[in-house]
């Protein structure tokens, strides 16, 4: 593995600046809007970060905007807006929080945008956004997936792809040079197929679909087959999943029957 001379913190500068964050904060908006249509709406922004999404929804998109992080963001202060909250929690731990803007039905809509990957209980969190968003709401969520070359942000740093699927954490570790790896290197394995079967099980409907591929580095991937040949080729090439997810109208919020299932007798235990 390449060692380098930059500090794990400064993937942060990779991030933007403030008038950069804002104009993509615009550009979410609107293309969220497009989608499943943001205007007036109660919106539930997950793993908000600076604020900046949310603040625009509720300063342009007329909406009333509660934002959920689980740490909280120096630049909150400068985010003040009569229609807009945001609240330090653990979205996957709220039953044991109890906030009241976090109640049952509370939302029409939900969005969130590359935080999953970071959760350390996506199932958790999701049953969380089936318990608040309303019967007739919808969800957007924006994911990297587990078998994306750069999911963990360690390719800014070391410039080898899926080094969180070739290397052990003490390798990385030791190639950055620190004790501890800063929270947003962590990243879950969750594929494509994890989450349609969370969806499913929550009684999520998937409305909208777009999965993102980058091209696929063959040469890459045959010099380091011995280590990558460990993941399926699907997983290593589909690097993002943007869904807008809906119950079934008639029944909302009940698990979806997998139709793969439908000549099976038993599905337990008998023998
Ligand atoms: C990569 S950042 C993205 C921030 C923002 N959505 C953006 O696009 O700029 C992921 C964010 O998710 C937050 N996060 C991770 N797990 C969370 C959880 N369980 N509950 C709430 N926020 C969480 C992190 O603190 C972090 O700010």
């Amino acid at each position: 593995m390449n060692s380098t001379s930059a500090k794990p913190n400064d993937v942060v500068r990779l991030l933007y600046d403030d008038k950069s964050r804002l104009e993509r904060a615009r550009e979410r908006a609107s293309r969220i809007d497009r989608l499943m249509g943001l205007r007036g709406q109660k919106v539930l922004e997950i793993g908000c970060g600076h604020g900046d999404l949310a603040y625009v929804l509720a300063e342009e998109y007329g909406c009333q905007v509660v934002g959920v992080e689980v740490r909280g963001y120096d630049t909150w202060s400068a985010m003040k807006h009569h229609n807009l909250d945001l609240i330090e929690a653990d979205i996957s731990a709220l039953p044991e929080q109890g906030h009241p803007l976090l109640g049952r039905d509370a939302f029409d809509r939900i969005i969130s945008y590359v935080v999953w990957e970071h959760m350390r209980h996506p199932y958790a969190a999701l049953q969380q956004c089936q318990y608040m968003l309303k019967a007739t709401g919808k969800k957007y969520l924006h994911a990297y997936l587990g078998g994306a070359p750069t999911l963990s942000h360690l390719y800014h740093e070391l410039k080898q792809p899926w080094i969180h699927l070739t290397h052990s954490v003490a390798e990385i570790q030791a190639a950055l040079g620190v004790d501890e790896l800063p929270w947003y290197f962590w990243c879950n394995r969750l594929t494509h197929s994890h989450y349609l079967t969370y969806f499913r099980q929550l009684g999520f409907y998937v409305a909208w679909e777009h999965v993102i591929s980058q091209p696929f580095d063959e040469e890459y991937y045959r010099k380091n087959e011995k280590l990558l040949g460990l993941f399926p080729l699907y997983d290593l090439k589909a690097h993002a999943l943007q869904v807008v997810l809906e119950f079934d109208s008639n029944d909302p919020k009940k698990a979806i029957a997998d139709p793969v299932y439908a000549l099976c007798r038993h599905r337990s235990a008998d023998f």
